[in-house]
């Protein structure tokens, strides 16, 4: 089985659905060319049935984007499909990213169809969209939800019709890690003809499982992960990018898998995305976050200064961070506070310094963050006063 990981980002797509997230054209494309400098290895730019403003921009993607595969989703009926293929024709190596849902209250409730119904569009839809192009993705939507057997014959017929990949995503964030593993692994396994398709998974967040899901599934076998910037998406979110991608690279000795990823410019594509829709990154989010590499804690700052990875095991210089921060606060030791007063320039003897410590602590009793201008002006104020 191939060590190699594909990327698929569906930030122009599912991304797009997180509420408050709509970008405009112009925004798209500034977006699409951030992915492509990022390196991903598919990008779905939107759902071309959905509107007129989706098919113009699918297709302006397609038309500009070179480095990547750019895919259009759509239903599995032809209409859509070929709405699909129209806008995404002009791309360097265009995917039809079809689908259609394979769980009982899907099936029952929103499509009023039988299994066998169902099975047989998956067919037919992949057998139509393979007829445009060989690069078609199936995917069975509520996945996690369906019957392990009755989802193992969908794909199985998906790939006879011609799938190369095979997308098993837990649309509403219901699977668990373990569950979500051994459910790709029983498919994978079932399938007689699993070894003609990429597996593919896409995970939401509700649960807050999405990155490990994906992970889990990874481990299981699949070999694309469905992923979003900064997670955003719809309800609580999908998988986020920077995150499964961080893990496989820290972690590259237990999952043994590569990707193409430039991790250096994850953080300027995050910042890139959260300027585009105007929300800011939250303050904890892993990578990303302003938070993330700041340490406030006496005994971790004390551990940073004596060696990094006492405290970070990734570099912030290594996902396009300027540095690590230390955040002088009410947790901070002499140590770090010497460290910080050296960086602003001063060459003070410890008497000096058990001033400015002392100083600092009073001070940040009383507000939550001390900046290195408070800093200064407490140097200058107890430590270089001249007395009246
Ligand atoms: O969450 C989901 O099931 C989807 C599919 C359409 C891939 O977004
Ligand atoms: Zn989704």
């Amino acid at each position: 089985m191939s060590d190699k990981v594909f990327i698929f980002d569906t930030t122009l797509r599912d991304g797009e659905q997180s509420p408050g997230a709509t970008m405009n054209m112009q925004e798209k494309i500034r977006l699409a060319r951030q992915l492509e400098t990022l390196g991903v290895d598919i990008m779905e730019a939107g759902f071309p049935a959905a509107s007129q403003g989706d098919f113009e921009a699918v297709q302006a993607i397609a038309n500009t984007i070179r480095d990547v595969q750019v895919a259009g989703l759509c239903r599995a009926i032809e209409p859509d499909i070929d709405r699909c293929w129209e806008a995404i024709k002009g791309g360097a190596n265009p995917r039809i990213h079809t689908f259609i849902a394979t769980s009982p209250v899907h099936m029952q409730y929103k499509l009023r169809k039988e299994p066998a119904q169902v099975l047989e569009m998956a067919r037919e839809a992949v057998k139509y969209a393979a007829r445009y192009t060989s690069n078609v993705e199936f995917s069975a939507e509520d996945a996690s939800r369906s019957d392990w057997d009755f989802l193992a014959r969908v794909v199985e017929t998906a790939i006879d019709a011609g799938a190369t990949t095979i997308n098993i995503p837990d649309t509403v964030g219901y699977a668990q890690p373990q569950e979500f593993g051994e459910m790709v692994a029983y498919v994978m396994e079932k399938a007689a003809n699993s070894h003609k398709a990429v597996f593919s998974v896409h995970c939401h967040n509700d649960l807050g499982l999405a990155v490990a899901n994906t992970l889990s599934a990874l481990k299981a076998g699949a070999r694309q992960a469905e992923v979003t910037i900064s997670g955003i998406g719809e309800r609580a979110g999908n998988a986020s990018l920077e995150e499964v991608v961080m893990a496989l690279r820290t972690r590259s000795g237990y999952y043994g898998l590569e990707n193409r990823i430039q991790t250096e410019q994850l953080f300027p594509t995050c910042r890139l995305l959260s300027m585009i829709i105007g929300q800011a990154i939250p303050p904890y989010k892993a990578i990303v976050g302003p938070n993330a590499f700041a340490h406030e804690s006496g005994i971790h700052q004390d551990g940073m200064l004596k060696n990094r990875e006492t405290y970070e095991i990734m570099t912030p210089e290594s996902v396009g961070r300027l540095k690590t921060e230390i955040v002088l606060g009410k947790h901070s030791g002499r140590n770090a506070i010497k460290g910080k007063v050296e960086e602003l320039g001063y060459r003070l003897d410890d008497e000096q310094i058990q001033i400015v410590f002392e100083a600092i602590k009073r001070l940040a009793d009383k507000k939550e963050k001390v900046y290195d201008e408070d800093i200064e002006a407490l140097i200058h104020e107890e430590v270089f006063r001249i007395p009246d």
